[in-house]
């Protein structure tokens, strides 16, 4: 089984620079592609704000961080990944965008190269069935956000290899990650299970059940969660939630993966959560205030 040595990452937003952060500070020589400089830029600035909360915490030596950021590239030229030993896809959700990518990688990269995508919710056998590669296609999905997040769900297809799935769950392991298995089912496990409880939280609120606020409480207190459903909408992105309730919704015809209509609006009204500065919270004041969505 090839060593995997070089690491190519598509896309720098926020899931690509956390894989590319993980895949340098575990001792990958890493490069990202994203199609501008601006990008490529955010996104380093985001992997240096991570690395040195590290650094600041006395998780991580100063001399990691430093080794880590001296064996990141970033580049505009998708050519450029052409030496890769496994190329990890963490770009928008958009299968036609990730396609084309695929195709022009499975010509450029050696016969040796895994090819991965992080999508949370797009079916893997429809990317590895665009490529000459598909038993050596995997789903690598991290979790937001990438350096704090234990957790990789390794996704094998109906084409892939035995010999691709051990080493993407090795090369996972290897990352410092914990990997599970997981059927290329549309969510996988963990959006599989999360997306409807999401989508129920924000029904709860149409309904008036509780607040936002006390919604969250509930969950966070009663629960013991990290943090209450609508906070956790707001932190992934109410556009992605959207975009990936309405993929499971197709696959699956069930109306627990339907994006409630609140959901709809706020999206159309922009509202798409922390990165937008409103969401259920509004971000603007700190500590975050309620949104006021008129209900
Ligand atoms: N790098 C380094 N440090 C970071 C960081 C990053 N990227 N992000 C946050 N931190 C730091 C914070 O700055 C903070 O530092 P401080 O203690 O000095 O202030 C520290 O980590 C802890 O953060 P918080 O104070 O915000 O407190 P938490 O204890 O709540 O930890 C959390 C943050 C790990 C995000 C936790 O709230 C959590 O686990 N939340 C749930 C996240 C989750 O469910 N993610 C999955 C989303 S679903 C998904 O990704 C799938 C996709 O397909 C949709």
């Amino acid at each position: 089984m090839a060593e995997i040595r070089r690491v190519g990452v598509l896309g720098c937003g926020l899931m690509g620079s956390g894989i590319a952060q993980v895949a340098a500070t575990a001792g990958y020589d890493t490069i990202v592609r994203d199609v501008s400089k601006e990008f490529l830029d955010r996104g380093r600035a985001g992997i240096e704000k991570s690395l040195a909360k590290f650094v600041e915490k006395g998780k991580l030596p100063a001399a990691d961080r430093d080794a880590a950021l001296q064996r990141l590239t970033f580049t505009t030229a998708v050519a450029d990944l052409q030496p890769v030993d496994i190329v990890i896809e963490a770009i928008t959700e958009d299968l036609a965008l990730k396609n084309a990518l695929f195709k022009e990688l499975d010509t450029l990269c050696g016969a040796g190269t895994v090819f991965a995508s992080n999508t949370s919710s797009l079916t893997i056998a429809e990317m590895a069935a665009a490529t000459k590669r598909a038993d050596r296609f995997v789903g690598l999905h991290f979790f937001n956000p990438v350096p704090l997040m234990a957790l990789v769900e390794v996704v094998r297809t109906v084409t892939t290899s035995e010999q691709t799935f051990k080493r993407a769950f090795a090369f996972a392991a290897s990352l410092g990650k914990e990997p599970v298995a997981a059927k290329d089912n549309s969510g996988f496990i963990v959006n599989l299970l999360l997306v409807p409880y999401l989508l129920d939280a924000i029904r709860a609120v149409e309904r008036g059940v509780g607040s936002v606020p006390d919604i969250d409480k509930a969950m966070v207190l009663g629960c013991g969660y990290p943090m209450g459903p609508l906070t956790l909408l707001d932190f992934v992105g109410l556009d992605t939630t959207h975009h990936i309730a309405e993929i499971m919704f197709k696959e699956y015809r069930e109306p627990r993966y339907a994006p409630p209509p609140l959901l709809k609006r706020m999206v159309l009204a922009g509202m798409y959560g922390k990165k937008s500065g409103k969401g259920f919270y509004d971000y603007s004041a700190n500590p975050p205030i309620v949104n006021n969505l008129g209900l």
